[in-house]
């Protein structure tokens, strides 16, 4: 009997040889060699996850010919430019790791109206500093409501509203020359509706149908419903959604217009593969990989984090690094920490799944530890995160489009003598302005009477009490407003990875109510946080009586002086200390090149930190805070003024 299975019969020689009867080869010995290299180098871990996924099928050796097909295909057609980023790329690894990567991100038309304005406003960004910028979805959406772009119709096209492929890779190459890397998102779980594939599906076609879940009853429905939690409950109940039009209950994990992609089938992924390639063809340098934790379905399950969504991701990023070595990708999985780790890669697929993750946690570490005033929590919750393994880099951010949601896990909570149930309803509380004392102005965003969850959305600042503030004209609460943006802005800089600014963060945009004129919008409260961007009000950066300039300028020197800090390298390890003030939050950076302890008051009160303290944490003789001008002394407690934040260094032993 032949026990062998399909995957171990393929031949990687005469795989190679047939790609070389494809466009590989007309491409000259040099070419073909550098190909080589990377199917040499790539070729086992894309074996790995695609016999996980797919090695039972007899078609197996096709469906794989089928997508190494498609890499050479895309690997003859980069152009030579990309080629050479790749090679930069793969000289210079951690690239992307390094202090210099500062992140910003936004909407093309709030942001700049279209493409060919981003591109106008790259002196604007490169003043702030930012060397990585994430335009949020841009590619053909279906037309009316569709999720802020998270309804693709055609991935081949950009939104003619901003623009046109051309003005797509004017700008990546404009911004590729003032070394800022372009990041989009690729909605690679779910397409819209109208998309072709999903017409096709609706008119019949069975190889369509098979792109999609689509059910002729309730039977199978009804029984994943048992154990599938609900993305949008208020706006988008359930899970499937029946049409008429085919007969069928569809998976619509989000809105009833996206329906998810059947990764089980082989040709999905395929499809998948090449546009992410046309993407990077385009100058895209870093790909956001979105809803990646439900791209795989499995019942009995909340369907969410499957093993074979991570060998997904492990065949799409061995795939494509043959034919762009310099690409990377950035999951979007908004999960427990424990189940987020292993979208940066661990055990076999160590270093090749994604090399940067949102770190969700520490967003809403940050968010409770200022309601609270207390770091007990976040100090307690980050000490038991597993280490982040050391080729990927976090992406650390406060704001981002989405809602905040009270990602605490019950155990952190218990561990310090809370109740997880009630302090993330203290946090909804305090978030929407229910809280008497409080100083935010959020709404609540989906509502979920099943478990009592309420999200949250709003701005940074209208969340760190600037716009409670400003509208009652009171200064002193207005100046404590500014120190939360501050602080929160030196956290991210300081933790390990890449920093991510949100569009108007920078200026302390408040919440934009303009979404509920447009129906499109108006049911979803996240476009309070998405607002336009105030260009006039941006103007006033150099304006020093202005707050906008105190905010703006504050996070540009910070941002300044992080690019020069080295022990900022993602590299560096990164951990929670106890300082035993409960006010004050501490983290070490530590590396072969040094150390940096960073302390950050989370009160309105001045708090001090003994100096024993700062000794036992291994910070001895004269110390100088990168984030101030004063030299410290050796020897005095240290006294943070209100949520100041001191990055220090030993600078001599005595
Ligand atoms: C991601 C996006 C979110 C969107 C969802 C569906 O979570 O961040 O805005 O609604 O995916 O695409």
């Amino acid at each position: 009997m032949n026990n062998r299975s399909p995957v171990d019969a393929i031949d990687l020689n005469s795989l190679f040889e047939h790609l070389l009867s494809g466009p590989l080869g007309q491409m000259n010995a040099m070419e073909q060699n550098l190909f080589r290299i990377q199917f040499d180098l790539h070729m086992p871990d894309v074996l790995r996850p695609l016999a996980t996924l797919y090695g039972k099928r007899p078609d197996f050796a096709a469906h794989l010919e089928n997508m190494l097909e498609i890499v050479a295909r895309a690997y003859a057609s980069r152009s030579e430019e990309l080629r050479l980023l790749d090679l930069r790329r793969i000289s210079e690894p951690d690239w992307f790791q390094k202090p210099s990567m500062i992140g910003y991100v936004g909407y093309v038309d709030r942001f700049a109206g279209d493409l060919a304005g981003v591109k106008e406003r790259i002196p604007y960004l490169k003043e702030l500093g930012v060397t990585y910028l994430h335009l949020m979805p841009l590619l053909k959406p279906r037309p009316g409501a569709n999720d802020g772009g998270y309804a693709v119709m055609d991935y081949r096209q950009v939104n003619s509203a901003y623009g046109t492929l051309e003005n797509l890779r004017e700008l990546t190459a404009a911004l590729r020359q003032e070394g800022i890397s372009l990041c989009i998102d690729l909605v690679c779980n779910h397409t819209a509706k109208e998309h072709e594939w999903a017409r096709k599906a609706v008119a019949g076609d069975p190889t369509y149908q098979d792109y999609y879940y689509m059910f002729p009853n309730r039977v199978m429905p009804d029984q994943y419903e048992m154990t599938l939690p609900e993305v949008f409950p208020d706006f988008a109940p359930g899970n499937f959604t029946f049409y008429d039009s085919c007969q069928r209950w569809v998976w619509t994990t989000f809105n009833e217009y996206q329906w998810d992609l059947n990764y089980g089938n082989p040709a999905v992924l395929a499809e998948m593969l090449d546009i992410m390639l046309f993407l990077a063809n385009q100058g895209v340098e870093i790909l956001r990989l979105d809803a990646v934790a439900f791209l795989w379905k499995r019942l009995g399950t909340d369907c969410q984090n499957q093993p074979e969504a991570h060998a997904i991701l492990q065949a799409f990023r061995a795939l494509t690094r043959i034919a762009a070595p310099g690409l990377l990708f950035k999951a979007e999985a908004i999960v427990s920490p424990d189940q987020l780790l292993p979208y940066l890669g661990l055990g076999a697929a160590t270093h090749k799944e994604c090399e940067i993750a949102y770190h969700n946690s520490l967003m809403v570490l940050l968010w409770s530890s200022l309601a609270e005033r207390r770091v007990v929590l976040m100090t307690h919750a980050l000490q038991n995160m597993p280490d982040t393994p050391v080729g990927c880099a976090w992406l650390a951010y406060i704001r981002c489009h989405d809602d905040i949601g009270w990602a605490i896990r019950d155990e952190d909570a218990a561990a310090i003598g809370l109740s997880g149930f009630l302090h993330r309803a203290f946090l909804s509380d305090f978030y929407s302005s229910r809280f008497p004392e409080t100083f935010a102005r959020g709404m609540t965003f989906q509502y979920n009477p099943k478990n009592g969850d309420r999200r949250i959305s709003g701005t940074l600042a209208s969340l760190a009490g600037l716009e409670a503030a400003t509208e009652q004209r009171n200064w002193q609460e207005t100046d404590l407003a500014v120190r939360r943006i501050l602080l929160l802005h030196a956290m991210i800089l300081a933790f390990n990875g890449i920093p991510m600014i949100y569009m108007g963060d920078e200026l302390g945009l408040l919440n934009d109510p303009s979404y509920l004129d447009d129906p499109n919008l108006a049911d979803d409260n996240r476009w309070a946080h998405r607002p336009f961007m105030d260009w006039h009000q941006a103007e006033q950066r150099h304006d020093w009586q202005t707050l906008t300039a105190r905010i703006f300028q504050a996070i540009r020197s910070m941002i300044q002086t992080a690019k020069h800090t080295l022990n900022l390298h993602a590299q560096a390890r990164c951990y929670a200390v106890w300082t035993y003030n409960e006010q004050v939050f501490g983290l070490i950076r530590a590396s072969a090149r040094g150390k940096l302890l960073v302390l950050a008051n989370f009160s309105e009160h001045d708090q001090i930190v003994p100096r024993h303290r700062i000794h036992d944490m291994g910070f001895k003789g004269v110390l100088v805070n990168r984030l101030g001008e004063q030299p410290l002394d050796s020897w005095s407690d240290l006294k943070l003024e209100p949520y100041q934040v001191l990055w220090l260094e030993q600078v001599s032993e005595d």
